[in-house]
C-alpha cells in the first residue's frame, strides 16, 4: 500500500508518500515563514491562498521525485484538523478530490495523532503504550497511548501553548516570527544564574500546563533589565529554562502516574536541544526510554499525515465521499486502530 499525505492546518504546505514495504519514498515542504515574518504572525488568509498556489506543484513535485505516477497511489491522507480551518479545507478538499478522481480510498487525519505517530517512521521506533509530550505552536498535551487511536489525555494547556509561549517572549525580545528557534538560539548564549522564573502548575498535582504567566515574567523582567543583549539572552535562559523543566517535572509525574518507561516527545518545540536532552536525562533516570522525530518531523510535515494515514487505511477505514474539515478536534473522539 503507498500513500499520499496532505499537510496544511497552518503555514506549511506538507506532501510526502509512505510505502507500506519502502517507507517513506518522497517528502517535500512549502514553508511560509518568509510570507507570514512581515506581519509578525500567520495571517490565516494568506495562508490559505499559499496552500491553494502551492499544493498542486508540490503534489507533483513529491510523485516525481518518488518515481511513481498517480496511479501508483493506494490512498490518500489529509489533515482535516485542528487548525486554520481555511488552511486545512484546501488540503481536504484537494485530498478528497484526487482520491475521488483516482478511485482510491480516503482518509482524515488529526494533525496531532500525526505529530504523536511521526517517532514511528524513525529506524528505531517507540513500541506501544507510551506516554506522548506534544508540544507545539498550538497546543500542548500529555497523552496515554495505548495504541494508535487509544488515546487517554492526561493533561493539557490551560491557556497558551509551549510554542506559543515561544512565540510571544521571543517577540517581546525583538526576535522574529516564528521565535521558538531563534530563541532557544538566544537562550545559548544566556547564563543559568541571572533570573529565575516560576516553573508554572508544578507545586500541586496535576498534568496540566499554564504557559502565559512565563511570558508576562518576562515581559515584567525585561522593563527592569538594562537594555543590552547579555539581558536578553539571560532572560531567554531563563524562559527556556523554566519551560523544559516545568515539561519534564510533568512527564515524570506522568511516569510515576501510569508506569509507562516510554516517552515520546512531538511537535514543533520537540526540536529544541534543551528539551531533548532533559528528557533524555529523565528517561535515563527512570530506568525508560524517550523517543523523537528527527528535527525536520518534529515541526509540521508531510510524512506524519502519510504515516498516520497508512496505519487507519491499512486498518480499512476511509472516509465518505463528503468531506469536512473541522478547526478543533479533540484527540480522544478517535477511533482505535485495528491491526490488520
Ligand atoms: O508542530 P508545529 O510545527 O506547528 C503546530 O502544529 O503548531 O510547531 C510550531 C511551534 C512554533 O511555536 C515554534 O516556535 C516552535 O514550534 N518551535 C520551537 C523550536 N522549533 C520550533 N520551539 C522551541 N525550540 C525550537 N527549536
Ligand atoms: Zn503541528
Amino acid at each position: 500500500m503507498r500513500v499520499l499525505g496532505i499537510e496544511t492546518s497552518c503555514d506549511e504546505t506538507g506532501i510526502a508518500v509512505y510505502d507500506e514495504e519502502q517507507g517513506l519514498l518522497a517528502h517535500a515542504l512549502h514553508s511560509q515563514v518568509d510570507m507570514h515574518a512581515v506581519y509578525g504572525g500567520v495571517v490565516p488568509e494568506l495562508a490559505s491562498r499559499d496552500h491553494v498556489r502551492r499544493i498542486i506543484p508540490l503534489i507533483k513535485t513529491v510523485l516525481h521525485e518518488a518515481h511513481i505516477s498517480a496511479r501508483d497511489i493506494n490512498g490518500v491522507a489529509y489533515t482535516a484538523g485542528p487548525g486554520l480551518i481555511g488552511a486545512l479545507l484546501t488540503g481536504v478538499a484537494v485530498g478528497r478530490g484526487l482520491a475521488y478522481g483516482w478511485e482510491v480510498p480516503a482518509i482524515a487525519i488529526h494533525h496531532m495523532e500525526a505529530h504523536l505517530l511521526a517517532p514511528l517512521l524513525e529506524v528505531n521506533p517507540p513500541r506501544f503504550p507510551f506516554i506522548a509530550l506534544l508540544v507545539s505552536g498550538g497546543h500542548t498535551l500529555l497523552v496515554q497511548v495505548n495504541q494508535p487511536g487509544d488515546y487517554k489525555l492526561l493533561g493539557e494547556s490551560m491557556d497558551d501553548a509551549a510554542g506559543e509561549a515561544f512565540d510571544k517572549t521571543a517577540k517581546l525580545l525583538g526576535l522574529g516570527y516564528p521565535g521558538g528557534p531563534a530563541l532557544s538560539a538566544l537562550a545559548e548564549s544566556g547564563r543559568p544564574d541571572r533570573y529565575h522564573f516560576p516553573r508554572p502548575m508544578t507545586g500541586k498535582p496535576g498534568l496540566d500546563f499554564s504557559f502565559s504567566g512565563l511570558k508576562t515574567h518576562a515581559l515584567l523582567t525585561l522593563e527592569k533589565a538594562p537594555d543590552d543583549q547579555q539581558s536578553r539572552a539571560d532572560i531567554a535562559r531563563a524562559f527556556v529554562d523554566a519551560v523544559v523543566d516545568t515539561l519534564v517535572i510533568k512527564c515524570r509525574r506522568a511516569m510515576e502516574e501510569t508506569g509507562l518507561r516510554t516517552l515520546v516527545a512531538a511537535g514543533g518545540v520537540s526540536a529544541n536541544r534543551q528539551l531533548r536532552e532533559q528528557l533524555t536525562s529523565l528517561a535515563i533516570k527512570m530506568g525508560g526510554e524517550v523517543y523523537f522525530p528527527r528535527p525536520e518531523f518534529c515541526t509540521d510535515n508531510g510524512a506524519m499525515i502519510a504515516y498516520a494515514g497508512y496505519l487507519r487505511l491499512k486498518a480499512g477505514q476511509q472516509e465518505p465521499l463528503s468531506f469536512s474539515a473541522r478547526a478543533r478536534w479533540k484527540m480522544d473522539e478517535l477511533s482505535v486502530v485495528r491491526g490488520p
